[in-house]
């Protein structure tokens, strides 16, 4: 039986701050035990749950998602190998997506740097009028959308 960490130690260990895994436990994303000082107490695998939430968060899921991947996890014993990989195998998809978004923002600003001609045909930041609005929210063309027309 491994011994319990503190979240002083699992924030040390993990580089995500105390108060973003008091965040993540509210969010049912990872749990821990209360000592008998009430203290939170940490079974050493949440190690591996808050380097899956860390990183599901940089190829862009969102907490929800996050939590939905977790609850595939088995309950009854500490995941293995295989259930990590089975959950990352999930994920090719949204890191190709994640991949080609940056891509394009990378083209985006290569072209646009130095160039302040804010042209309606190519640029991707000209947005005359909000036409962009219309598609959804945020930086549609910056995501992939075209411009109407
Ligand atoms: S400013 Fe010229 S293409 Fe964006």
């Amino acid at each position: 039986m491994l011994p319990l960490l503190t979240i002083g130690e699992v924030a040390r260990r993990s580089g995500v701050a105390a108060s973003a895994l008091r965040f993540y436990e509210e969010r049912g994303l990872i749990a821990s035990e209360r000592a008998g000082s009430g203290h939170r107490r940490y079974p050493r695998p949440v190690l591996r749950q808050i380097a899956f939430i860390v990183f599901a968060q940089r190829i862009g899921l969102t907490l929800d998602e996050i939590g939905a991947e977790l609850a595939k996890l088995p309950l009854e014993r500490a995941p293995n190998r295989r259930d990590w990989s089975r959950l990352a195998r999930t994920w090719a998809g949204r890191i190709d997506q994640r991949i080609a978004e940056l891509e394009r923002l990378k083209r985006g600003l290569t072209e646009c740097i130095g160039c302040g001609c804010l042209s309606i045909e190519r640029c991707k930041l000209a947005n005359p009028g909000d036409r962009a609005a219309r598609l959804g929210p945020g930086p549609r063309y910056w995501v992939g959308d075209c411009p109407p027309g």
